[in-house]
This record gives C-alpha cells, structure tokens and sequence, in this order.
C-alpha cells in the first residue's frame, strides 16, 4: 500500500532559527523517521525570490539551507530532498491555479497583508505566492503538510484550489491537512507579543548560534516584575514562552517545569534554559560546519531529489493537462 504523502518546504531567506526548528522542521525528521510517510522536503527557492535579493546571496542560501536540512537529520535515503526551482511543473500548475483563484482571496492573505503587499511597489509575486505554494502542495497529492501556524491561511487555500479543481474537472487532486507542533507559533524573546523571527535579531536564537550568543540572547529575554515561574499567557507571555521553548527541547511537561523551578529566580531559569539551547544544538552545529566542507556532496543529495521529484511531478502535470483539455 502507498504511504500517505507528506510535503513541506522552508524558502532559503537566511539562517533557519528556532521557531522555524519547533513550528516545522523538528516535524519534519520526526515524521521522517516514523517511515510511515512518502516524505518531500524541499528549498523554497522561488518563494524567496519575493524578497530582496542578490545572486550569489542567493546561491548561498540554497546550500546553507540543504546544509542544513542535513544536519538536523534529513536523510536523503528517507526523503525527497530538492529545490523547487529544478522542477518545471510547481510552475506549470501554478499557473493553472492562478486561472482558477479569485483576486479576493489573496487579498485577504495576512502575510501578504504584513509584507506590504498591497502597495504600488509590491512585488506580484507576493501576491500570488499563495497560488505556488497551492501548486507545491498539491502536484505531490500531499495528505499532510507540516508547518508554523502562520501558514494554516495558506493552505487553506491548498485545500480550497484542489477541491475547485476536482469539481470542474474531476477528481484529480489530494487535500491537504497541516500537521501542526506543540509549538506551533515561538514567540520572539524580546517581545513575546510577537512571533520569533530573523527581522527581529535581538529576540531571534539562530539553531546554529554559538553558546555565548545563546547566553546572551536568553539572558536578555523580556519576562515581568512577578518573580514567579509559572505559565500563564495573558499575564506573563515571557515567561510562558521561555518555559515552553524548555518543555518542546527537554520532553519535560510544563507542571512538570514549574515544580523544577519553584522557588528559583528568573535568572536561574534563563541559565538552565540557555544551557539546554546551547547542549540541544551541539552535533547540530558541529555536523552543518562538516556538511558544509563539501558542497559537492550537498548538490549532489539535492541533484538526487530533484530528478525524483521531476519525475513524480511530471506524471502528474500531464494528468492535469489531460484533464483540463490542453493537449
Ligand atoms: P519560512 O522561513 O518562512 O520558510 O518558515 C519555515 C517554517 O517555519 C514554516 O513552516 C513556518 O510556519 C515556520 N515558522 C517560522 N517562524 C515560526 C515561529 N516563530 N514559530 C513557529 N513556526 C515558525
Ligand atoms: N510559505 C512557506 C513559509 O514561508 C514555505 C513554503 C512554500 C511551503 N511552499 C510550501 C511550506 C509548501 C509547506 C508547503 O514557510
């Protein structure tokens, strides 16, 4: 029996950090090693493309994201591993899809909303970049899509577009479902309010940043004048945060934490947590700066997947092609 698919992809925009790490990509070696998933993984490149960028930036990305792919797990013998730039038909279906997407719907798009999207100036792409990730999904008929919870909108309208599609032209395409971690959403440590994010540095940990830029990052971390460990969200969005990046990394549950910590000071918990950041990332760290010595190495795991994927997609583009009347 086939195994239900699985695809998800991560645009190469920079160094990946730890909202990236437990919204998705813990997910993803998780689910991979379940082997009960066909598993695709892949580098947004084209995604990317709608913010600033130069060339050799760029290329840069791409290898430090398969770099990293590798590093924290993914295995090319266990998962489709490739770029979404090398394989024609994200963009063939993509089209497709924007035929049959209402301009209403992408307008509503918070991301597209957030990026300034809206603005003379605005880059189409970022409005239509909803339909491609439509495209990734669904030419791969993918039953689960692991992601941060800022992508639910998104793939809502995955599911939205395959379920036009199969009603004008018959049945043809999977629905997606997002898989979702318990931590779905990381909050940035200087302003919990807001999610973590590498525009926001100082509240940003970087899965492959040094001991003492963890330290520093964590021991700076915005918390409030209660001096008590306990979760509490609405009151104490710092703390709770701090505790439930803890309890995602250490398998510890969060009663469990605040028993640990009665009694301690914030500090004491800003120590234990950055020391557990710090040991969590170790062989992580050290296997990205070895896979990165051979670059060759990486291209070649990436060339791999990508003539798979090609196949794969390829098969399925000519059925919508079919299906829709081009011939
Ligand atoms: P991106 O770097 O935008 O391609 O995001 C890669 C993955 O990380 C996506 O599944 C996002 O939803 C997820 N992600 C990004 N930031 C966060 C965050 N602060 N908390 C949880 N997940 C996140
Ligand atoms: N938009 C996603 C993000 O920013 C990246 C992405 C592109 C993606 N295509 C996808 C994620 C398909 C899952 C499935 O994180």
């Amino acid at each position: 029996m086939q195994k239900p698919i699985l695809v998800s992809g991560i645009q190469p925009t920079g160094r990946l950090h730890l909202g990236n790490y437990l919204g998705a990509l813990k997910n993803f070696v998780s689910l991979q090693n379940t082997n009960k998933y066909e598993c695709f993984f892949f580098i947004a490149d084209l995604h990317s493309m709608t913010e600033e960028f130069t060339p050799k930036e760029k290329a840069k990305q791409i290898i430090e994201l398969a770099a990293d792919f590798l590093a924290v797990g993914l295995n090319p013998k266990k998962a489709t591993l490739f770029a979404q730039s090398a394989i024609p038909a994200h963009n063939e279906l993509a089209w497709i899809l924007n035929t049959m997407t209402p301009m209403g719907e992408l307008r509503r798009m918070t991301q597209f909303k957030d990026k300034g999207g809206d603005q003379e100036t605005a880059n189409v792409g970022l409005f239509t970049y909803p339909v491609l990730m439509a495209a990734d999904i669904i030419l791969y008929d993918a039953k689960f899509v692991p992601v941060g919870d800022d992508q639910l909108q998104h793939l809502e309208l995955a599911r939205t577009l395959a379920r036009k599609f199969n009603s004008k032209f018959g049945k043809t395409f999977t629905e997606p479902q997002p898989l979702l971690t318990q931590t779905p959403r990381v909050m940035s440590l200087d302003e919990p309010s807001k999610k973590m994010s590498k525009s926001r540095p100082p509240g940003c940990i970087f899965m492959d940043d040094s001991p003492e830029e963890i330290h520093k990052k964590v021991m700076r971390a915005t918390t409030d004048s209660e001096s008590v460990i306990r979760y509490d969200i609405q009151t104490k969005p710092g703390i709770s945060n701090l505790l439930r990046i803890y309890s995602s990394l250490s398998g510890e549950l969060i009663p469990d934490l605040e028993k640990k910590f009665a009694g301690m000071n914030y500090s004491e918990l800003k120590i234990g947590l950055s020391n557990l950041i710090s040991n969590y990332f170790a062989e992580f760290r050290k296997n990205k700066k070895e896979i990165l010595k051979n670059k060759k190495g990486i291209i070649s795991a990436l060339s791999a997947g990508n003539k798979k994927a090609s196949k794969i997609s390829a098969e399925k583009i000519k059925k919508v092609k079919t299906k829709i009347g081009l011939i």
